[in-house]
């Protein structure tokens, strides 16, 4: 594996505050503000909307930061994050998952759609029910069938499944407003994103004529992953719900989902021990980096002041770093900033991270749906 493939999500060593208590999570809120920018400007210029995955940040600041610069709306992945940004009055939202809304969730569904403007994600008949049950004596609820365009995880195959699902559910009172899919094969290796961007909007194309077929115009045709997000911005579809994009993190400088300049967010971490020869400890292990690690990484993280250490092992509280012989290593006290592989889960392991402009320390800011994963 070469360095350059390695380290390309370490490229540019930020500048942390000084007095962090570590470890802690970091977001650089001038890097935000640019990612955000930079991807609604792109996407305007194509006249494709935004709504942007919350799970990546779930702070109603920042979504609030997002639809201040132009997205139209909030994608989630859960009732539980929905009711935390619908609770902060933004209201626009779509949960992008098959939600199974039965017993108490079919309740929190239905409380939800009473009181926000909401779409839900389907893929099946018995899933459609279930809504259907729960909003009855409501107004219609607002349904987007989901298609499977290669990520194979969930969506329905085909422009006939499409159309038959989108019959059912207007059988059963539903509003069927659109289709989306998720191009989660955009991840599989560096240069994957291209062709997942071409499936995705062939998949959505197809789905959109599915629906027509039913006599549906749909209203939204929504591609979404951060490593496609440009690409897939064609005339196929009017809707992109990137998320990872507003803070970046190592897999998606390599995935082509953001420029070396494009994360915001590090953990700062301390060497709490240098006793083995060739390793240093940080106080950041499986418990604060997670063990997520794509098949093209080498390591749990990047250190960009120390380019050359690896983070090869991680127990709950320790993150164990290689220092290659020769190579320059940390001292002991000394605190590094670590580019997470995968900031989603991250994020949700802190009640709060230090935002930051730059290395002066701006507020601590609540992680407000943390934890809320149903
Ligand atoms: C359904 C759905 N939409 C959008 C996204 C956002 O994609 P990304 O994390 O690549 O920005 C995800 C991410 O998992 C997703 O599952």
């Amino acid at each position: 594996m070469s360095r350059a493939i390695v380290d390309a999500g370490s490229a540019i060593p930020p500048v942390l505050p000084q007095g962090l208590e570590t470890p802690c999570l970091v977001i650089d809120l001038d890097v935000v503000e640019r990612n955000g920018r930079r991807l609604q400007g792109e996407l305007d210029a194509r006249g494709v909307r935004l709504r942007p995955h919350t799970k990546t940040h779930k702070s109603v600041a920042i979504a609030r930061l997002q639809l201040e610069l132009g997205a139209e709306g909030l994608t989630v992945g859960t009732l539980g994050e929905a009711e935390v940004m619908a609770a902060a009055g933004l209201s626009d939202l779509f949960i992008a998952y098959p939600v199974w809304a039965v017993d108490a969730k079919a309740a929190r569904l239905r409380a939800l759609h009473e009181r926000s403007d909401l779409a839900v994600g389907i893929d099946s008949v018995e899933g459609a029910e279930h809504l259907a049950r729960a909003v009855l004596g409501t107004r219609p609820l607002a349904v987007l069938i989901e298609v499977d365009s290669g990520g194979h995880r969930t969506g329905v195959g085909g422009p006939q499944a499409v159309a038959d699902l989108a019959r059912r559910a207007r059988d059963l009172g539903l509003n069927v407003e659109g289709v989306f899919t998720h191009g989660g094969h955009s991840y599989a290796a560096p240069d994957a994103h291209l062709q997942a961007a071409v499936d995705e909007t062939t998949s959505l194309g197809e789905a959109a004529d599915g629906l027509r077929s039913v006599g549906i115009e749909p209203r939204t045709i929504s591609a979404g992953s951060t490593p496609t997000a440009v690409e897939a911005a064609t005339d196929q579809v009017n809707e992109i719900r990137a998320g990872t994009y507003i803070l970046g993190d190592r897999q998606q400088v390599i995935l082509h989902g953001s420029p070396a300049d494009g994360v915001a967010a590090y953990v700062a971490a301390t060497v709490v021990s240098t006793s083995v020869p060739g390793h240093v400890v940080l106080d950041a292990g499986a418990k604060t980096l997670t063990k997520d690690r794509a098949s093209f990484l080498e390591g749990y993280g990047a250190i960009p002041a120390y380019p050359d250490a690896v983070i090869e092992r991680l127990n709950d509280y320790h993150g164990i770093v290689r220092i290659p012989s020769g190579s320059p290593a940390p001292r002991l006290g000394e605190v590094v900033a670590v580019v997470p592989n995968h900031i989603c889960p991250v994020v949700d392991l802190f009640d709060s991270f230090v935002a930051t402009k730059g290395p002066e320390i701006v507020g601590r800011w609540p992680v407000d749906a943390r934890g809320r994963s149903g």
